[in-house]
């Protein structure tokens, strides 16, 4: 068990040298108390293995920001085995485990979305009359004159006899379609934001912030586009949530244009990730480099405990802040080692074109 931490606002290095150890205790679980200093998860590396594990082995009060997208209980690979319960488990965990290794007056910031296609086995089925969809020119009189003739006929061969489907001769009996197939466990929305701010401030967190990403429309993934009122999956949330402590403003972090643009926007239209071939759920690197960008000073250190193919490192590297990731896949984060080594090797033929620029070197 970790201990709940406290919920006192504090800038631990601004306080004088005996308060500062005090407070570093106060803010340290028992888990951390025990990990000796140079065992602390380095900055710039990718570790592979689960983020309830790892997160205690980083260095408290360190990590200015941590933004990450976790699994959204929508059926992936790599979340498939988890039943709500334990998905719910993982996040509550998770965010519980950030308190202490955040700085005093840091972020977490939150990538995710509503599940859309929530099984309720609760939810009485959804009947829907698609009365646009009345194709067929068989009548319920028709059906019935068939039934008196065919007693015995279910309404597969009744189908078969009329010339049309079975779900018309249920539509023409019973005057309605049961959508989804008669025996599936109906699906409804499960918003997430809820769950996730009560965590956060069970953990010791404030709301600090929402915003809304705009994304592609998925049109394809949406099964119910054709025939429901629902919309389709366009949009996902980003959750900031703020750990009490002095937190520095500087609005010089993004120019006049960029503040009106996108860093005092509620909502931020950014295109998905569309060669999605190696991860199945990458988001833009646009995503993390704004959120870093805003929240973060150069060589701040950044946390991802769910980095995938290394998104949220590239965007670090990018802005020139250091970073650690955390992925359960051992190929996951093989693919963000890759990236993050390209990466670098762009920016340093970056440095040499501009050394080239400025000095003349050939
Ligand atoms: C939504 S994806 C994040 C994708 C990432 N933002 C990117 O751009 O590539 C969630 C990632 O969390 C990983 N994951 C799932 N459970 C985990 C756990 N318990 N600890 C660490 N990583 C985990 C998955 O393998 C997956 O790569």
């Amino acid at each position: 068990m970790i201990d709940d931490p406290p919920r006192i606002p504090v800038q631990i290095d601004r306080l004088p040298k005996d308060l500062q150890k005090m407070c570093r205790d106060l803010y340290t679980t028992n888990e951390q108390r025990e990990q000796k200093p140079d065992n602390y998860l380095q900055p710039d590396t990718i570790y592979c293995g689960d983020a309830r594990q790892l997160l205690p082995q980083i260095e408290p009060n360190s990590i200015a920001l941590s933004v990450w997208s976790p699994p959204y209980f929508v059926g992936k690979e790599y979340e498939e085995h988890l039943s709500f319960d334990e998905w719910q488990n993982l996040l509550s965990t998770v965010i519980r485990l950030h308190f202490p290794i955040l700085k005093p007056g840091g972020f977490l910031a939150i990538n995710i979305a509503d599940i859309l296609v929530f099984k309720d086995q609760t939810m009485p089925r959804i009947q829907a009359e698609a009365v646009n969809r009345k194709r067929s020119p068989v009548t319920r009189e028709d059906v019935l004159r068939a039934i008196e003739q065919y007693p015995g006929y279910n309404r597969y061969q009744l189908a078969k006899l009329l010339g049309c489907s079975e779900q018309t001769i249920d539509r023409r009996l019973h005057g309605n379609n049961i959508r989804g197939g008669k025996y599936e466990v109906q699906t409804r929305v499960k918003i997430v934001g809820g769950m996730v701010e009560d965590w956060a401030l069970q953990a010791g967190f404030y709301t600090y912030d929402r915003r809304i990403w705009v994304k592609d429309a998925a049109w394809e993934n949406s099964r119910w586009a054709s025939l429901s009122y629902r919309s389709v999956d366009e949009f996902e949330y980003i959750y900031i949530f703020w750990k009490p402590g002095i937190t520095k403003f500087d609005r010089r972090r993004l120019s006049p244009e960029e503040w009106k643009r996108w860093g005092s926007r509620g909502v931020w239209y950014i295109p998905s990730v569309r060669s999605n071939d190696d991860h199945e759920a990458k988001f833009p690197v646009e995503l993390p480099s704004r959120i870093i960008r805003l929240l973060t000073d150069p060589g701040d250190i950044v946390l991802d405990c769910f980095v995938g193919s290394g998104t949220t490192a590239v965007a670090a590297i990018r802005e020139g802040r250091r970073y650690i990731g955390i992925e359960i896949l051992e190929k996951y984060v093989q693919l963000a080692n890759n990236r993050i080594d390209r990466e670098k090797e762009k920016g340093c033929q970056r440095i040499l074109l501009e050394c080239q620029d400025d000095y003349g070197f050939e």
